[in-house]
């Protein structure tokens, strides 16, 4: 039988009616029962500066536990001027750091860009797969996920009103989910 995987989400951005939010809550409905989704906030971490390591502040720390406690990591980002927006490069530079202790070591992951314009943030979601590399987090190749015309996909609540792109997200997170079983640090 399949484990159980906790999956920490980190959502690039901070708007109260984000739809990558509304992805994020979306998703976590749609996983298959073994993955366990949750949303790690990253809004209050404080701007990375490697002279206030020690001590580092106390957001960093509860940052780097919760992520260090996850079997993998989910990214939904939006798109901003086509690269990743500040708030998760921050998050990124805070989990990478001390050298040596970063959180995202090993750990698999996916990433899943979400926009209202038609290339889907294509460009966030590129310029992140370029930051795990080095990060060696083993990235999902396929499916890929860029979701445009993000203003047609939800309801007043969240929810999710497209059927297709439906259908396309459970496939990825059943994907996501046997990716995870054959990538996961032991
Ligand atoms: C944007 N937006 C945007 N969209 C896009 O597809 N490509 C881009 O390069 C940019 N650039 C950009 C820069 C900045 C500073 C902002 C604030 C916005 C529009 C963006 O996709 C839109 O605001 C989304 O709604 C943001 O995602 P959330 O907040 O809805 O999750």
């Amino acid at each position: 039988m399949a484990k159980t995987h906790n999956v920490a989400v980190l959502v690039g951005s901070l708007r109260k009616a984000s739809f990558n939010r509304k992805m994020a809550h979306v998703l976590a409905k749609l996983a298959p029962e073994t993955l366990k989704l949750e949303i790690v906030e990253i809004g209050a971490l404080p701007l990375y500066n490697e002279d206030t390591e020690a001590p580092a502040p106390t957001e960093w720390k509860e940052f780097r536990a919760s992520m260090k406690s996850a079997d993998a990591v989910l990214f939904v980002t939006p798109e901003y001027n086509r690269s990743v927006p500040g708030v998760l490069k921050n998050a990124i530079d805070v989990g990478s750091r001390p050298y040596g202790s970063s959180v995202f070591s090993g750990k698999p992951g996916a990433v899943i860009s979400v926009s209202p314009g038609v290339i889907g943030g294509f460009g966030a979601n590129h310029h992140l797969r370029q930051s795990l590399v080095f990060l060696d987090v083993p990235v999902m190749q396929q499916p890929e996920a860029y979701i445009g015309n993000a203003g047609a996909l939800f309801d007043e609540q969240g929810n999710l009103i497209d059927d297709r792109t439906r259908d396309f997200l459970k496939k990825y997170m059943h994907r996501f989910a046997a990716w995870i079983e054959t990538n996961a640090k032991s």
